[in-house]
């Protein structure tokens, strides 16, 4: 029988044997997967494990700084690396979702090849692929976060010639979380929702600037705050919030403003494949409206999606 236990005993003896004084590399995203694996890894070689954190400039507020937090106190030899202006200045002037993904994607293989170098003789690649992944290896949107999807890219950057370890490759998202839990993870990051390799840049229909990205952190932290507050987060698949190019009259004492949208998404899931728009007390989405109309300049509407998948995708790009 599996059992959380026997899996993390097991493979911290099988990683050792396989990696013996090797050093290995490893992206983390804050997400489930990589924190689960960099940690079985860590486990198994110490300081042997190098792991590197890029702040991409499309990630949730503050979460750069606080995951990178969680890594240092969990104990992992963890790199943060601001790689902010040199995203933006890929992602400039791109407006097409697809054209968008391409350029985060090839990004984040430059930077991560250029780090990958800094190690001397590294000999592995670490990844937290997990099972539906190995079955569907390439998201239907393109390509994804993981370094995996993006081996279409181009040339074959210098790490993709590392072997490959990948020690969550046999199991499902809710025995990943169960190992997560054995190993003592913070829950925190193992309830944490998914979120899209891309990151905001998807949630910003049409193209990214600095000023969009921190209007958009702002709303969204809004709204996964009073998630939280409302005992809401567990009962959502996924959330999040996605800046609108279109702007609409509003009114303001005598004025008359001209100012952004935002709408709210919120569904219920079991895998993403299908997914509902999550039924939320009007009483939390008003809240929640009233906060982002006063605290965030420059947005004069929110409106709440409620369409379901198929056909309506979770994010709008
Ligand atoms: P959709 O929008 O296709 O999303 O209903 C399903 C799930 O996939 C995530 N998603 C992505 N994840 N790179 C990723 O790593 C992407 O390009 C991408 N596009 C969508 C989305 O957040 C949801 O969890």
């Amino acid at each position: 029988d599996w059992t959380s236990e026997s899996f993390v005993e097991h493979t911290i003896e099988q990683l050792r044997k396989k990696l013996g004084n090797d050093k290995v590399v490893m992206a983390l995203s804050g997400g489930v997967d990589s924190t689960v694996a960099a940690t079985l890894v860590h486990h198994a070689i110490g300081q042997n494990l190098y792991c590197i954190f890029v702040d991409n400039g499309l990630l949730r507020k503050d979460e750069f700084e606080q995951v990178l937090h969680s890594y240092q106190d969990m104990g992992l030899n963890i790199k943060g690396v601001d790689s902010k202006s040199h995203f933006y200045q890929q992602l400039d002037g791109l407006s097409d979702p697809e054209a968008k993904r391409k350029a985060i994607g090839k990004s984040f293989i430059d930077i991560f090849d250029q780090e990958a170098h800094l190690i001397e003789d590294v000999k592995w690649l670490g990844q937290g692929t997990i099972y539906p992944d190995v079955i569907e290896s390439v998201s239907v949107k393109g390509p994804s976060a993981t370094i995996k999807s993006h081996h279409n890219v181009g040339g074959l950057p210098d790490f993709m010639k590392l072997k490959v370890v990948e020690p969550l490759n046999t199991l499902f998202k809710d025995e990943v979380r169960a190992v997560g839990r054995t190993l003592g993870i913070d829950e925190k990051i193992l309830s944490r929702h998914p979120f899209p390799g891309p990151g905001l840049a998807i949630r910003i229909l049409g193209d990214i600037t600095e000023e969009k990205v921190a209007i958009l952190q702002e709303v969204d932290a809004i709204f996964i705050g009073g998630l939280r507050k409302w005992d809401l987060y567990k009962d959502v698949w996924q959330a999040g919030a996605m800046l609108l190019p279109v702007q609409s009259v509003g009114v303001m004492g005598d004025e008359r403003t001209y100012e952004r949208v935002v709408a709210l998404r919120a569904v219920t899931s079991v895998d993403g494949m299908t997914a509902d728009w999550a039924h939320l007390p009007y009483d939390f989405l008003a809240e929640v409206s009233n906060d982002i109309i006063n605290k965030v300049k420059g947005v004069n509407r929110v409106v709440y999606d409620i369409s379901s998948k198929p056909p309506a995708t979770i994010e709008w790009e």
